[in-house]
């Protein structure tokens, strides 16, 4: 049995055990996935731990995913692009390689229901490290434009530079926002209080798809506030499976269903 864990402080809501059990079941893998609460000041020395006990490879959640990033020895270059790392895996000669497959997670999501990102208008809401962790693949999507908004403009302005190299990309305050997009992602925080950033009420073209990182039981003020305005809405709990999938496909070779695991998490929320 191959040892694979989550880390997180705190870490006890995690859903991932859950899906990986589920993907391990499916396709036949021998393995062992927990949860582990590293110490906020010492991601590094957790990682070690686990490693010397026989652990293969680990995902990395709030607030680690930039102590991931440091502690690597090899980088993926989209781990490099977001700054961030969200899977970590021990190679044959005991380096660490660093990867991540948010961004990756949120497009096969797209995919899955059928927004099409090739020659889209992209809204994206926020400019912190959930946000710079998706922008490689969105761009790599081709869309025709990606406008970035941020409470604080200088951070979406500096995000759009850091970017310019992949494709047309764009940042600012929440007023250079001007309508109509295709696709509008919120990746705020904003949700988690219960807020909303100040948008205009022009923000959707017709067939506009409205995604939201986060998910829960109820929709989020977000999504709620899109379906009055006619979007298509989609929250992230899809996001969190595809980007499970993608670690796994990491660690393992092999590419689960998405599908089965989507419709049984919904269930426990
Ligand atoms: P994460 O890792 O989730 O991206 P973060 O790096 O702290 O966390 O970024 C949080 C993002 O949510 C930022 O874009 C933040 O805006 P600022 O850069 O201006 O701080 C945004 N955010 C948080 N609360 C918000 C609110 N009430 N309204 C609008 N944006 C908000």
């Amino acid at each position: 049995t191959d040892r694979y864990c989550v880390f997180g402080n705190p870490i006890s809501h995690s859903k991932s055990p859950m899906i990986h059990a589920a993907f391990a079941e499916q396709t036949g893998e021998d393995i062992d996935y927990t949860a582990i609460e590293a110490p906020l000041d010492d991601f590094a020395g957790a990682w070690r731990r686990f490693t010397a006990a026989g652990g293969r490879g680990a995902n990395v959640t709030v607030p680690f995913k930039e102590q991931a990033f440091s502690l690597c020895d090899t980088l993926s270059e989209r781990a490099r692009r977001a700054g961030a790392v969200n899977t970590l895996l021990l190679g044959a000669d005991g380096r660490s390689h660093g990867d991540t497959t948010d961004g990756v997670g949120l497009v096969r999501d797209l995919e899955h229901h059928g927004v099409s990102l090739a020659g889209a208008r992209i809204l994206v809401l926020g400019a912190g490290g959930a946000v710079r962790g998706v922008l490689e693949p969105l761009l790599a999507a081709g869309p025709a434009s990606l406008l970035v908004a941020n409470r604080t403009a200088a951070k979406a302005e500096a995000l759009a530079v850091d970017f310019a190299d992949l494709g047309e990309i764009r940042g600012g305050g929440f007023d250079v926002v001007s309508g109509p997009f295709d696709v509008v992602i919120n990746g705020t925080s904003a949700s988690l209080g219960g807020e909303l950033p100040p948008l205009p009420d022009d923000l959707f073209g017709t067939g506009a798809t409205a995604y939201d990182m986060m998910y829960g039981a109820e929709p989020t003020v977000f999504l709620s506030w899109a379906a009055k305005r006619g979007a298509c809405t989609v929250d992230g709990l899809g996001m969190l499976v595809e980007q499970a999938a993608e670690s796994f496909f990491q660690w393992r070779g092999k590419r689960p269903l998405t599908e089965p695991v989507r419709e049984s998490l919904r269930r426990t929320l």
